[in-house]
């Protein structure tokens, strides 16, 4: 049988510690959650309650104090599990001074793409996001949701 379980955390806790490793912040306690394959998930609660700290685990940034978690079947920290995962943060740190085409063109060297498939990607992205109009434009100019826009679509 396939597995359709993307994310499986189980008993996930994340204690803060201070200088002397004394537990500080108790910032994620006992979560237990499964995401299966196709559902949108979404994490609600009050601020301080540990959303981005259990998304930080899921990235692989943050190690659990206790309880597992893997993510498409493996250890989140796995570099093949992170080439499979998309994240769009709060904020996105683009370069102002590069275009909406460069700033792609940018991320797709990072990623050894040659020029001739970033060429085509760069297109296509530009199109699914709906900013081929404004792909000579610097994105430090762009919106609040074009730089959204922008800031997911070098992440696919
Ligand atoms: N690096 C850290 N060191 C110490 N404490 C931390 C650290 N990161 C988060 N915390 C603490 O862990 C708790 C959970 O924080 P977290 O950022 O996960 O909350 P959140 O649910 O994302 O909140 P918000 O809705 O404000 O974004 C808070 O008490 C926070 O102060
Ligand atoms: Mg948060």
């Amino acid at each position: 049988m396939i597995d359709n379980t993307i994310i499986r955390a189980k008993h996930l806790t994340k204690h803060f510690r201070d200088f002397w490793r004394r537990p500080k912040v108790a910032a994620v306690q006992d979560v237990s959650l499964d995401v299966q394959r196709g559902e949108v998930f979404g994490l609600l609660g009050p601020n301080g309650s540990g959303k981005s700290t259990t998304i930080k685990m899921i990235l692989g940034l943050l190690h659990p104090t206790n309880g597992t978690l893997t993510v498409l079947g493996h250890d989140p920290r796995d570099v093949k599990t992170k080439s499979r995962v998309g994240y769009l943060p709060e904020e996105s740190y683009l370069y102002p001074y590069l275009t909406a085409e460069e700033t792609l063109n940018f991320y797709g060297k990072l990623f050894d793409l040659s020029p001739t498939v970033r060429e085509t990607r760069i297109q296509q992205l530009l199109e699914m996001i709906g900013l081929s109009h404004a792909r000579r434009r610097t994105v430090g100019e762009f919106s609040k949701g074009m730089m959204r826009r922008i800031g997911n679509s070098h992440r696919r």
